[in-house]
């Protein structure tokens, strides 16, 4: 689990901050990609935790899309408005879920999330959330998974070293069956102050 009273939680420096993210309130677009968020227990209460939150938007991607036909131009006109990108999802195959790969396939396009002269997403900031049904221990090289999970996140970070986006620790919420209770509400608590502070580090 991510330790919320480390900091900083940006990864990156930031060379790169658009003006307007000094002059307002940082918004916060939050990505959920659950494609039973219905029958979810994790990601389910952390987006309930996450909503909230003043400034921070929760954008399901699957109840939004259930056919995959993804607005892109929308999509992309709701990224220009947010300074703080989350995308929240359960780690299904080492990866994320098909909607939210479709979605960056799809909407991260060439001119606008990269390359050409004024890419749209430069100095935001970029942030995941993933749960996974595996342990803590079972995401290191000697654990079962034989890798970190900032091994399988790479993709993700190296995109936005692409957009020249800032990227975040990820929030990790491992061994989820067994997160219930107490535990869950602690991790939901945890989660907030997280967001928290990764607003106001990008807010300087
Ligand atoms: C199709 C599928 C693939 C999965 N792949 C992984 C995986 O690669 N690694 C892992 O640790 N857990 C994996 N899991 C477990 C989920 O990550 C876990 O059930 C989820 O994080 C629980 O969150 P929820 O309560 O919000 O549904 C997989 C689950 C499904 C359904």
């Amino acid at each position: 689990m991510t330790d919320t009273t480390q900091s900083p939680i940006l990864v990156r420096p930031a060379e790169t901050v658009a003006t307007e993210l000094r002059a307002s309130p940082p918004r916060c677009l939050l990505v959920v990609a659950h494609p039973r968020l219905d029958r979810s227990t994790v990601n389910a209460r952390l987006v309930d935790a996450a909503a909230g939150l003043a400034g921070v938007e929760v954008h399901d991607l699957y109840d939004a899309y259930p056919d995959y036909q993804i607005d892109v131009a929308a999509e992309q006109e709701r990224l220009r408005q947010h300074d703080v990108i989350g995308l929240q999802f359960p780690l299904f195959w080492y990866s994320v879920p098909a909607l939210l790969k479709e979605w960056l396939d799809l909407v991260w396009l060439h001119g606008f999330a990269y390359g050409g002269r004024a890419p749209s997403l430069a100095g935001k900031v970029l942030f995941c959330t993933a749960s996974t049904g595996g342990d803590a221990h079972s995401y290191r090289e000697d654990g079962r998974n034989g890798h970190s999970m900032d091994e399988f996140l790479r993709p993700l970070e190296r995109t936005a070293v692409l957009c020249r986006m800032r990227w975040a620790e990820p929030y990790l919420l491992h061994d989820a069956p067994r997160l219930q209770g107490e535990k869950l509400e602690h991790a939901a608590g945890d989660y907030v102050r997280y967001l928290d502070a990764l607003m106001r580090e990008a807010a300087r």
